[in-house]
């Protein structure tokens, strides 16, 4: 394919932009990068001058930062609500629907106040005695909202709910083992007490964090407990406390058609727990699990098949079990599906270093040499030929012991060499290549950016589970990229990279002009993020998408660096928007003082200068 043949829709499928959970972000003719949202239309890069206008040239006013846009928080809670909405009136579902936002998932203020404007029927879920405390403060004027409990209990999260409840806050407290059963019904009054039984989801699923499902699950009552549970309860006194049975598969099940089994099992827990005897058991609670689309590349209507997934997955056992019954109300506690999308990192490239030496002319006997493996390459007839030349060209290229000016010839030698192996597998692999270890080793990339910024603290599911985000070059998105680079951080961690690109399943290999694959017939995970021009990518930014759930929460001040400065952009009613700074970055005196030095006066911030 030729340069002037690549087309801007082409760069939106190899980054998925516009569509999905992606569909905020756009290119526009220019090649920049910007938010759709809401009608209205901002390039990066105007923001970026905005935010630098506002701020003058202070390093942590001016560099990195996270955007956080909370009305895309308002935006995901519409559309989950409306995906059930319109899925149970169609399927004249009887039912009700609800929803508690787990704070866990983010627990910033500007992430939960955004939940409850966005619907006043939302409520909250709270994993530990902190986050009930939040919670508590966030809801005094609104105490009518439901609060689910969940998490390990003890004597005085439970005398604490006790308070709440007395205080008019409207708690349903989950029992998750004996233990917690047994302090319950010894610390609290069934007059005033309603719980939630949180049971094992005794099936597999399929996604990262399935293992929250079936029998070695941490989380929830085994079949032996919950039976046990319900006979203490019985006995207490506390059957009708009862009103909801919770089970919880894992966050980011991707295997949507599997929350229709998983609603088929807990319909049929749920009628049962009625008949023995839990007359006012009314909801279940399905947890969270509703996957982000990371990849760009699942299909557009996730929430809306995963709301019919639950509610035919209901009424199939309704059905199977014969005799009408009321069906249960619906409750989910979606976190990463509704914050996901509210925030961004947007990091400025410091420097690109080279891998390979640019520009260096080989001494004549390494240009012979050259031109023989080169003559190899061209005559391959086939991949596999290629790969077996590549390998008889490992085994002789032993290390040798050097001097500095061979090892320069020999590392012109190595990135040419690479190059010609590319120009041929693209040569013969146009319609269908799949990556190998050799292939991958001869894509990798030879250009390493350097991001203002810490993978640890900015996107910490990456290094702890690799999970995958997607990353976008705020400009020359209109070119065919040019080549792919990584994408590091500054912390001396070698873990502190970035790099993964999803290529996108097309009908054909689409090439970067350097000829490394950017996009397959088989979509699959590659490394190196493409890059429109090279020369332009130093001073430039990159955006990881797609990091407001869990991220926040999970950050980690490796290097002691902390946490970039936070930017808020809203759109206004009147069709207009504007960004506010919300804090600058983590300075260095907080950090070093939750390290126990107190007293090192310093006004800076730990990131870089330029
Ligand atoms: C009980 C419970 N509810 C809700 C969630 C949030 O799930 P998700 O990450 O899918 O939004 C979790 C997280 O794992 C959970 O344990």
């Amino acid at each position: 394919m030729k340069a002037k043949e690549w087309t801007i829709d082409r760069s939106r499928v190899v980054y998925g932009l516009g569509k999905n959970d992606l569909h905020f972000l756009d290119i526009g003719n220019d090649g920049k990068l910007f938010i759709r949202f809401m009608g209205k239309t901002i390039a990066f890069d105007e923001l970026i001058r905005k935010i630098e206008s506002e701020n003058g040239s202070r390093t942590a006013y001016t560099s990195s930062f996270t955007l956080r846009m909370p009305q895309l928080i308002h935006y995901q809670i519409h559309k989950l609500k409306s995906a059930f909405t319109r899925v149970m009136a169609e399927l004249d579902y009887k039912g009700k629907f609800g929803a508690v936002y787990p704070v866990k998932v983010n627990q910033r203020k500007d992430c939960v106040i955004p939940v409850l404007q966005a619907d006043r029927s939302y409520g909250l879920e709270a994993g530990t005695k902190a986050e009930l405390y939040l919670i508590r403060s966030v809801l005094k004027d609104e105490k009518d909202r439901l609060i689910i409990c969940n998490g390990a209990k003890d004597p005085e999260y439970l005398r604490a709910i006790e308070e709440f409840v007395k205080d008019g806050y409207n708690i349903a407290i989950s029992i998750e083992s004996i233990h917690e059963a047994r302090l319950i019904v010894d610390i609290l009054s069934s007059q005033e007490t309603s719980l939630v039984l949180r049971i094992k989801p005794y099936l597999t699923v399929r996604g990262h964090w399935s293992h929250s499902a079936g029998r070695d699950s941490k989380f929830g009552l085994s079949i032996h407990d919950l039976l046990s549970v319900i006979d203490l309860l019985k006995k207490e006194g506390f059957e009708n406390c009862v009103t909801t049975v919770l089970g919880h598969v894992g966050s980011q099940i991707t295997a949507i058609e599997d929350f229709g089994r998983f609603a088929g099992f807990m319909t049929r827990v749920f009628y049962e727990l009625r008949e023995r005897g839990l007359k006012e058991l009314r909801r279940i609670d399905f947890g969270g699990g509703l996957p982000i689309d990371y990849t760009s590349s699942h299909s557009p209507n996730l929430m809306e098949r995963y709301a019919q997934a639950i509610v035919m997955g209901i009424l199939d056992e309704v059905k199977n079990i014969g005799s009408a019954r009321q069906p249960p109300d619906i409750m989910i506690e979606s976190g990463r599906g509704i914050t996901a999308l509210s925030s961004m990192v947007v990091v400025k490239a410091l420097e690109v270093r080279s891998v390979f030496p640019p520009e260096h002319e080989l001494p004549i006997h390494l240009l012979e040499v050259m031109e023989n493996w080169k003559n190899k390459l061209s005559d391959a007839a086939s991949i596999s030929e290629l790969a077996d030349i590549w390998n008889e060209y490992l085994s002789v290229a032993k290390p040798t012991t050097e001097t500095l000016e061979s090892l320069l010839d020999k590392e012109r030698f190595v990135g040419e060499l690479r190059a010609e192996m590319r120009r041929q597998l693209a040569r013969l692999g146009s319609k269908s290549l799949r990556s190998d270890r050799i292939l991958e080793n001869i894509w990798y990339p030879d250009h390493i950016v350097i991001g203002n910024f810490s993978v640890f603290n900015a996107a910490g599911d990456h290094v702890l589970v690799q999970q995958h985000f997607p990353i976008i070059p705020v400009r020359d998105l209109h070119l065919r990229p040019e080549t792919t680079v990584r994408l590091v951080d500054i912390t001396c961690d070698s873990d502190g990279e970035i790099s993964q690109f999803h290529r996108k399943g097309v009908g054909e290999v689409w090439f970067a002009r350097d000829n490394r694959p950017i996009a397959m017939p088989n979509a699959e995970m590659g490394l190196g993020i493409p890059v429109g021009s090279l020369k332009d990518v130093q001073g430039s930014y990159f955006v990881i998408a797609l990091t407001g759930a869990y991220q926040d929460v999970i950050e980690m001040n490796h290097n002691l660096l902390g946490d970039l400065p936070d930017v808020e952009l809203i759109l206004t009613p009147e069709g207009d928007w504007k960004v506010t700074w919300v804090s600058g970055a983590e300075a260095m005196e907080d950090i070093l003082e939750e390290m126990g030095y107190f007293g090192i006066d310093i006004d800076e911030d730990p990131y870089m200068s330029e």
